[in-house]
């Protein structure tokens, strides 16, 4: 029997990434796709998908209790999977209006609506259902040169970003204790891969490279991330929806902390290799020291005994063949980025995709 995944942000980076591998590997589930369609959402990233049978896209906000309850009643989902946020921390600096709108009040409404369908399924549709919430480890703050985030760290989020995802968590987790919602939350470090928007650090240093334009690295480019092939990151997520313990949070880390600057020269030698520059110049000769991040945090890294130990998690990629294959991805990929480069993908998908419930 076919069963139903609500995905929420699936036209996003790590959802569309998710939904692709789901639908590949698990015959039996059909996904439903709910997305706003922000600046970062781009249903480009799964436009093969479009028409076939266990995919379906809903233009609309994890907010809006009408295009919820419609969801609820005509696909009947066993499992919501909460990827929809406002996720870049720059953007969260000049602009946090978004990111409390639906990272916060966004997570709210969607767990009140999905607690109502909860309570009205019968109870073995009750015993298999799962709101499963995507986080991060910035929630766990800022680490010095030692030590990891494991799942009992406190709270300590610096970004209006990470403070917004903090809050979010310790609603799941509310819901949970005070409403026997069953959830899952896995916070995971930085992610890479094919798909992901050009504004966060790898694919920006990627396509200003391959346009000669300058690799702006914060700061000394000593701050440290754990970084994490996204792939791995979807299967993992899959794996705990299917086996997690309800209730409980599960870190989820690449065991690949480099430097920032280390990450751009590491780009710029495989541009070199893989892209010269006309004049055979070093794409390093790009690298351009800018202001630093307010509050930016040193160093994440992520402690993963947890789901090690629980659900057999091991990290599949080195950073080399990841960043390797993610490279090539955007060198083949350039009518997937270009409109993004532009803006020009905007005006046509709010155009083609009306929203499910008018604004
Ligand atoms: P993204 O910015 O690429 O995608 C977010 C998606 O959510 C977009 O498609 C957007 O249109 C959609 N969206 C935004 N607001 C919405 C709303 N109100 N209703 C419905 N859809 C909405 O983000 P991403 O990098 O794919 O991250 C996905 C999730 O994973 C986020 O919750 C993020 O906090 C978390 N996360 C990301 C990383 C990372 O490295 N990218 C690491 C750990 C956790
Ligand atoms: P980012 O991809 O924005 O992810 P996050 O801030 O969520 O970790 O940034 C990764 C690291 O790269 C972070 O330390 C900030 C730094 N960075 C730069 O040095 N230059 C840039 O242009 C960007 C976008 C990020």
């Amino acid at each position: 029997m076919t069963e139903t995944l609500l995905v929420t942000g699936g036209c996003g980076f790590i959802g569309s990434n998710f939904i692709r591998y789901v639908l590949e590997r698990d015959n039996a589930v059909q996904v439903v796709n709910l997305d706003k369609l922000t600046y970062a959402g781009n249903p480009a990233s799964l436009q093969d998908l479009e028409g076939t049978s266990r995919y379906h896209f809903v233009r609309g906000d994890i907010g809006d209790a009408t295009v919820l309850a419609t969801l609820w009643a005509r696909f009947r989902p066993r499992a919501v999977v909460n990827f929809a946020a406002e996720s870049h921390v720059d953007r969260s600096i000049s602009g946090p209006d978004d990111f409390i709108h639906t990272n916060i009040l966004g997570t709210y409404r969607l767990l009140q609506s999905a607690l109502e369908y909860y309570r009205e399924l019968p109870p073995q549709e009750q015993a298999g259902f799962r709101f499963h919430h995507v986080s991060t480890d910035e929630v766990f703050g800022s680490l010095g040169t030692e030590g990891a985030f494991t799942e009992t760290t406190p709270y300590d989020p610096s970004s209006p970003y990470s403070a917004s995802k903090a809050a979010s968590d310790h609603l799941v987790r509310a819901w949970h204790r005070t409403f026997g919602l069953p959830v899952l939350i896995t916070n995971c470090s930085n992610n890479y891969g094919p798909y992901q928007f050009p504004e966060k650090l790898i694919p920006l240093m990627i396509l200003n490279g391959l346009e000669e334009k300058p690799l702006p690295v914060y700061g000394k480019g000593e701050n440290v991330r754990d970084w994490l092939y996204v792939e791995a990151q979807c299967a993992e997520i899959y794996t705990v929806i299917q086996q997690g313990r309800v209730g409980e949070t599960y870190n989820i880390g690449g065991q690949n902390e480099i430097p920032n600057l280390a990450v751009v020269e590491t780009i710029c030698d495989l541009l070199d290799e893989l892209h010269p520059r006309d004049d055979r110049r070093s794409h390093r000769d790009l690298i351009t020291f800018v202001t630093d991040r307010p509050g930016h945090d040193f160093r994440y890294a992520i402690d993963a005994t947890k789901i090690r130990r629980e659900l057999g998690w091991q990290p599949r990629h080195s950073f080399s063949s990841g960043l390797r294959r993610t490279v090539r991805w955007y060198l083949e990929h350039r009518s997937w980025w270009e409109p993004l480069r532009s803006g020009a993908y905007q005006d046509y998908y709010r155009k083609q995709y009306r929203s499910l419930h008018a604004h």
